[in-house]
């Protein structure tokens, strides 16, 4: 591989990015036909790849976005949200996907999604614009492959061509909305094998190893797995566990007053990733994520937070503190 010798290793983040309208809190849920009247609202660029790289631009890490956005006035408004991440956006012939998510009082989240640009963005359009590693160690994150059906048909060509273009390969796949069928697990079991960081929930960790727990899940999943693989589960308030080289790691998410969950575990993901990529190990990196994590759910609206105001969150001066 041809690789630039002074740029340092970085992150590419290759999935899904929508339109997220977060309103709340409500509770209960009102009858059809009536108006409910809210105290918070907040209109902010999602999607999981999306919340990575605001994330990552919050923490003041570097990080390439390739994605697409609908050919609407919602599309133009998401394209101009990511300045100062270096966003390659095509244009796919769709509307702009959209999810309200409806806050309730006990904590818990609704979502009401659009299917969107998101069923049209294939890997045909993507692949152009990637480039080879700028570095060794490079990572390329894939997000939102359940939500992207063109994308995810072309999984196993994804996950081979980034690995030849140098990138070691991370992957959050989210949940997979028809639950996790036979032939489900078995493709994502066939994507996690050729990956190096999985960065799942704890139900999805559950569901995809159809165990009871979560450490009887990661036990089973390890196995498949390349040797040099880190399986990471988020566990929520709890924080997140990884498994890696027959060792287990844990990290408790410092405890912080919330609004709304939504992109935790993007959040998480970039605080991982750029720990990583600073060079840090895997106790500071899930500690990273844990703290990047907190941080960023207890801001409202979380567009309010400035590029690199968290910086501090996942520097190389937190290693061994954990
Ligand atoms: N209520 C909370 N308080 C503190 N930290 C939290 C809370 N919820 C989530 N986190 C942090 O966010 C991380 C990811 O959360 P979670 O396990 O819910 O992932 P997820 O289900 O993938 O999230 P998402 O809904 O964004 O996909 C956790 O590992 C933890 O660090
Ligand atoms: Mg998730």
């Amino acid at each position: 591989m041809d690789h630039q010798n002074t740029a340092p290793p970085s992150l590419a983040i290759i999935g899904d990015v929508a339109v997220d309208l977060v309103l709340g809190p409500v509770d209960g849920w009102p009858a059809i036909g009536t108006e409910t009247i809210m105290r918070r609202s907040e209109l902010r660029a999602g999607g999981s790849g999306g919340n990575t790289a605001l994330a990552m631009r919050h923490l003041g890490a570097p990080c390439r976005l390739l994605s697409q956005v609908g050919a609407d006035t919602f599309g133009g408004w998401l394209a101009g949200e990511f300045s100062g991440v270096d966003a390659q956006l095509g244009v796919a012939q769709a509307a702009t996907t959209v999810s309200t998510g409806v806050i309730h009082t006990c904590g818990e989240r609704t979502f009401f999604t659009t299917k969107g640009h998101l069923e049209e963005q294939s890997w045909a359009q993507i692949r152009p614009l990637v480039g080879a590693a700028p570095a060794p160690g490079s990572i390329a994150l894939l997000t939102g492959a359940f939500l992207l059906p063109k994308m995810r048909e072309a999984y196993g060509q994804v996950i081979g061509d980034l690995a030849d273009l140098g990138y070691q390969i991370a992957i959050d796949t989210g949940w997979p909305p028809e639950g996790w069928t036979p032939a489900i697990r078995a493709a994502t079991l066939g994507w996690l094998s050729r990956c190096d960081h999985i960065l799942l929930n704890e139900i999805e960790v559950t569901g995809l190893a159809e165990a009871d727990d979560l450490d009887t899940a990661l036990r089973r999943l390890t196995p498949l797995l390349r040797p040099e693989a880190v399986l990471v589960a988020k566990t929520g308030a709890k924080g997140a566990v990884a498994h890696y080289g027959g060792a287990r790691f844990a990290a408790a998410a410092p405890q912080v007053e919330v609004f709304d969950t939504i992109g935790a575990g993007d959040s998480f993901n970039a605080g991982y990733l750029a720990a990583r990529l600073s060079g840090l190990g895997i106790q500071d990196a899930l500690a990273g994520g844990c703290r990047a994590a907190s941080a960023i759910i207890n801001h409202f609206p979380r567009r309010a937070i400035a590029p690199g105001q968290l910086a501090d969150l996942v520097a190389p001066a937190h290693a061994g503190r954990n």
